[in-house]
């Protein structure tokens, strides 16, 4: 089954770059009217452009800074005053730092959970009640293979994606019987902007082993196709490290993933 967008809205987190605006091409390539967010106002407009005359849909530019305190309830606002009901919700804007806890700049640390879990949150829960009266919609929350084991010299990181992928598959259970389809996709190792923001330098995340944003955004719409919710992990590298992870014991799950990421 193919997933019927046209006429619908996504509103796409994080759409100035890599997966998000890969996520809002290809909802715009099914017909879906989208709404972009994030901090580079220039770029969403440049992408707003292309999605408009290519695909014929509505881009809406929304530039906000997430990590802020009040910005979901700003946004939705936004939105509404706009009259734009929000069917799909990619809450993909999320950030890393690849660094020792003690190292990481404090701010920023703050910053990223603020972003990668209390702006999720927050959207969430502006967004969720309407699809819920409606009995159909969609939320996408990006975590990542981070969240499958400790991730040392990523700590804060790891626990951020840990608690999006725990938070997404229980609201996922409870509301899917009212006829929304939450999901949370994990991606690995992906060429995009996220290695030079979060100044992440492992020899062994190569680009090579990486894995395209066209490639995690085919594997979230083959899941999201095919009616599944709770969660699903990108590429079968992935899905082996994944394996893996589940029968070692948690200290050699760790060491593992302080082996990939140094
Ligand atoms: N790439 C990977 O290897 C990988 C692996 C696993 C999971 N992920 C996850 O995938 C998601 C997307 O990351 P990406 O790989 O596409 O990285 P990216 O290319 O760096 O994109 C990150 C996006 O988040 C936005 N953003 C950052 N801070 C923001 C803020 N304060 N307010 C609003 N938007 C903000 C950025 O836009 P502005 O700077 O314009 O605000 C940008 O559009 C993230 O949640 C990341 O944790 C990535």
């Amino acid at each position: 089954m193919t997933l019927q967008l046209t006429g619908t809205t996504a509103l796409v987190t994080g759409a100035s770059s890599g997966l998000g605006t890969a996520y809002a091409t290809e909802f715009a390539r099914r017909g879906a009217d989208v709404v972009l967010v994030a901090r580079r106002e220039d770029r969403l407009r440049e992408l707003a452009d292309r999605l408009s005359s290519r695909y014929g849909v509505t881009a809406t530019v929304i530039p906000a800074d997430l990590a802020a305190a009040g910005a979901a309830a700003k946004l939705r606002a936004d939105v509404e005053a706009r009259g734009i009901h929000v069917h799909a919700l990619v809450n993909n804007a999320g950030f890393g730092l690849h660094d020792a806890f003690l190292e990481a700049d404090a701010e920023r640390t703050a910053e990223m959970i603020d972003l990668n879990v209390n702006a999720l949150v927050a959207l969430t829960r502006e967004f969720l009640p309407a699809m819920v009266a409606a009995g159909t919609g969609i939320v996408v929350n990006i975590a990542s293979t981070g969240a499958f084991s400790p991730c040392p010299t990523m700590a804060v990181y790891g626990a951020t994606k840990a608690f999006v992928l725990s938070f997404t598959e229980a609201l996922a259970y409870e509301v899917h019987p009212k006829g929304v389809q939450v999901l949370a996709v994990c991606p690995g190792a992906t060429a995009t902007e996220f290695r030079e923001v979060s100044g992440l330098h492992a020899e062994r995340m190569t680009p090579d082993g990486s894995q395209t944003p066209d490639q995690v955004i085919a594997t979230t719409f083959r899941a999201l196709d095919g009616g599944k919710v709770g969660s699903v992990t990108s590429g079968g590298r992935n899905k082996l490290l994944q394996g893996l992870t589940r029968l070692a014991p948690r200290r050699t799950a760790t060491a593992m993933a302080a082996r990939i990421l140094s």
